[in-house]
């Protein structure tokens, strides 16, 4: 049925995770998400990470000031947990509207966590603060023991991890930020909570493991948590379609330069911010779901937030778009996801 759609009008949508960066980097990529989404979440990993109101203070000036007129949004920021949080700070910061949410980065788990949490139970404290005020808590769920298989990182961390939390704090919120299991899908599913949610992204819908090794190593698909086998790949596409109010959009946008990807040791992350809305569409099509489209773009997150329902709308358009080549930053350049390739969505502008 769906190709006989020409356009798609939804309510415009919000990106509930967003790898900003800094200075030059953040000016030549903001526009991307500006482009396509009211709000975005802001993750605080920078390479200082954004522990406290006055440094969330501080860049979100700066990325407010990196905007450009005609394609601003509005980010909400989050706090960085480590062991050493004060509750009085996060409380302040959440009542006072500087945070919207905080972190949970297991120590080592992804770029910039080094000073994440070694030890869940060293941050009850705070999270029975969070559970009281109804502060949101955003998870990178993967297990940090390096003697756990990569692939087995995630499902590891609903075991020992997701669950005692959410059996100590049973109404604290909790958002699974980019999942890439069947399992992780079938427990969001199972809890049916108003207080657990999860975000999926764009590559891992499109994408499975084979991807990353096909005609040689693609160090452009590296990402944590890493590309899964095909059937947890289904399970997220699956997941989307069924219109299931507990899964909502958060692209993980995560631009890295081309020299610290193509590198010995190369970064994790990928840029998708000048694809993401349009490859969640090319899914949404294929899956023959498009009537559950606007609800994971624009409904499920402001609902999870407590947050309004934005007033605008964005319409998308089949017409081919070619996905920019690279984006020059000095000397340096950032090769974006699917960097050009041609997708059937374009925005309608
Ligand atoms: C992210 C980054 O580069 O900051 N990388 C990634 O692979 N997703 C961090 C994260 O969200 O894990
Ligand atoms: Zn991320």
């Amino acid at each position: 049925m769906s190709k006989f759609f020409k356009k798609i009008t939804i309510i415009k949508p919000d990106d509930w995770h967003v790898h900003l960066r800094e200075n030059t980097m953040l000016s030549k990529v903001i526009n991307y998400t500006g482009i396509f989404y009211e709000r975005a979440i802001i993750m605080p990993n920078l390479e200082n990470p954004i522990i406290n109101c006055k440094q969330s203070i501080n860049y979100r000036k700066q990325i407010l000031q990196a905007q450009s007129n005609h394609v601003k949004f509005q980010p909400l920021m989050t706090c960085y947990l480590t062991d050493f949080t004060k509750s009085k700070e996060l409380e302040i910061g959440f009542n006072k509207k500087i945070f919207i949410a905080a972190k949970l980065y297991p120590k080592n788990s992804t770029t910039n966590s080094q000073i994440g949490i070694k030890n869940i139970n060293n941050i009850y404290s705070i999270l029975e603060i969070m559970e009281k005020i109804g502060m949101p808590l955003l998870i990178h769920g993967e297990e940090t023991d390096h003697n756990i298989d990569i692939y087995d990182r995630e499902a590891k961390f609903l075991e020992t991890t997701l669950e005692p939390i959410q059996k100590k704090f049973p109404s604290l919120k909790i958002v699974l930020e980019h999942i890439t299991t069947k399992e992780s899908v079938d427990y969001v599913i199972e809890r049916n909570s108003p207080y657990l949610a999860a975000t999926i992204t764009p590559h891992h819908l499109i994408l499975n493991r084979n991807h990353m090794f096909e005609n040689g190593i693609n160090p452009y698909l590296y990402c944590l948590p890493i590309l899964k086998r095909k059937i947890h790949q289904t399970a997220l596409r699956n997941a989307i379609s069924s219109g299931n109010k507990s899964f909502f959009l958060g692209s993980d946008t995560a631009p890295h330069y081309y020299k610290n990807k193509i590198n010995i040791t190369g970064c994790a992350g990928i840029f998708n911010a000048p694809s993401s809305l349009l490859i969640y569409a090319t899914v949404f099509e294929e899956m023959q779901a498009l009537q559950h489209f606007q609800s994971f773009c624009s409904e499920n997150g402001p609902k999870f937030y407590n947050l309004p329902i934005n007033e605008k709308t964005i319409t998308l358009i089949r017409k081919p778009h070619k996905i920019i080549d690279q984006i020059k930053i000095g000397k340096n350049t950032i090769i974006p996801f699917l960097a050009g390739q041609i997708l059937n969505w374009s925005i309608d502008i």
